[in-house]
């Protein structure tokens, strides 16, 4: 869709969801269940909201779904030693593992005993280097989940200065490392910048794309970037507001409304990128499930 100022997830994500569904009857049709594997350790209200909706999603789309709920004082080799059962489990296509998880337990150490062929996050190191060599076994989802918003709104990526702001393993590394490739939808001049960056604005103020991945709440102000320049907010950020039922809501890293007028494109918070990382971990889910049973999809 192209000239839409505003690049709303929702359609990208019904588009994404419906490929989606017709390859689970593919699938179906060649007997084979895709199914995926959620496990939750402690009590963060955050993560159960996400689990929970992946659940739901699940359900949805036809894939089997099992979510395991542990105690937050899990042991490392307690969560080592399901993960090692969850591998051999052949009902499982995909296992994600919610972050974070608690101290007591080496995120690392768990990311690597994920099977690489079920790690549907696409977090284990060698599912990170394929991607980073251009063979990836499949993307990571929030990332994967923007250039799904890219290619849909049209936006062109080859030969464009692109800013990403924030260097976590989860969105900004991967996400760089997908732009750059030489490959359709990529092909582009990508700079990342953190919380380091000498005078950040010199790179956000060139960007034709800023990608704000930064947990700050409207960080990204419209004196850092030019006009026409295309957002794409990352940020999920509870702010407090007495005047909602909750008595807070959910902002972006960018100041939307102020940067409205001079971008050319923008993603809203909620409504942008958010609703497009569970219909990424869905497709991934079944990709994983052909891959696994060498199917072409
Ligand atoms: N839409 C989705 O589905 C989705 C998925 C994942 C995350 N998120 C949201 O995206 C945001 C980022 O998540 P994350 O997991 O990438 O966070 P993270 O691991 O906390 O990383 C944040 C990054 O931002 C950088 N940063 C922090 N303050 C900065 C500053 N003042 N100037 C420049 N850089 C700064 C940090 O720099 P240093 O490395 O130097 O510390 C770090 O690289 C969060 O709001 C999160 O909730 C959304």
């Amino acid at each position: 869709m192209q000239g839409s100022k505003i690049l709303a997830g929702k359609a990208v994500a019904e588009f994404v969801n419906q490929q989606t569904i017709e390859k689970i009857e593919i699938l179906k049709e060649k007997g084979f269940n895709p199914g995926l594997v959620v496990v939750l350790v402690g009590d963060d209200p955050a993560s159960a909201v996400y689990v929970r909706s992946k659940g739901r999603m699940c359900e949805k789309m036809g894939i089997l779904s099992k979510t395991y709920h542990l105690p937050a004082e899990t042991s490392e080799t307690e969560l080592l030693n399901l993960i090692d059962e969850l591998n051999n489990d052949d009902r499982y296509n995909g296992i994600l593992v919610q972050l974070p998880l608690p101290k007591q337990i080496n995120e690392a150490k768990v990311i690597e005993s994920i099977n690489h062929l079920k790690d549907v996050d696409c977090f284990h190191p060698r599912n990170v280097g394929l991607l980073s060599i251009g063979s990836p076994y499949l993307l990571p989802c929030t990332p994967a989940g923007i250039i799904e918003i890219l290619k849909f709104y049209k936006i062109e990526t080859s030969g464009k200065d692109v800013v990403v702001i924030g260097r976590s393993n989860i969105v900004g590394k991967p996400m760089a490392n997908i732009l750059i490739q030489k490959s359709e939808h990529a092909n582009a001049t990508v700079s990342i910048v953190h919380s380091r960056t000498k005078d950040l604005q010199r790179y956000t103020k060139n960007a034709d794309i800023v990608i704000a991945a930064i947990g700050q709440p409207a960080f990204l102000k419209p004196d850092m970037v030019k006009e026409d320049v295309v957002i794409i907010d990352v940020g999920i950020n509870r702010v407090e507001d007495a005047s909602t039922e909750k008595g807070y809501r959910i902002v972006g890293d960018v100041d939307y409304n102020g940067l409205f007028e001079m971008s050319s494109a923008i993603t809203p918070v909620p409504g942008g990128v958010g609703v497009m990382t569970i219909s990424m971990l869905m497709h991934n889910t079944i990709h994983a499930c052909a891959k696994q049973n060498n199917i072409d999809l």
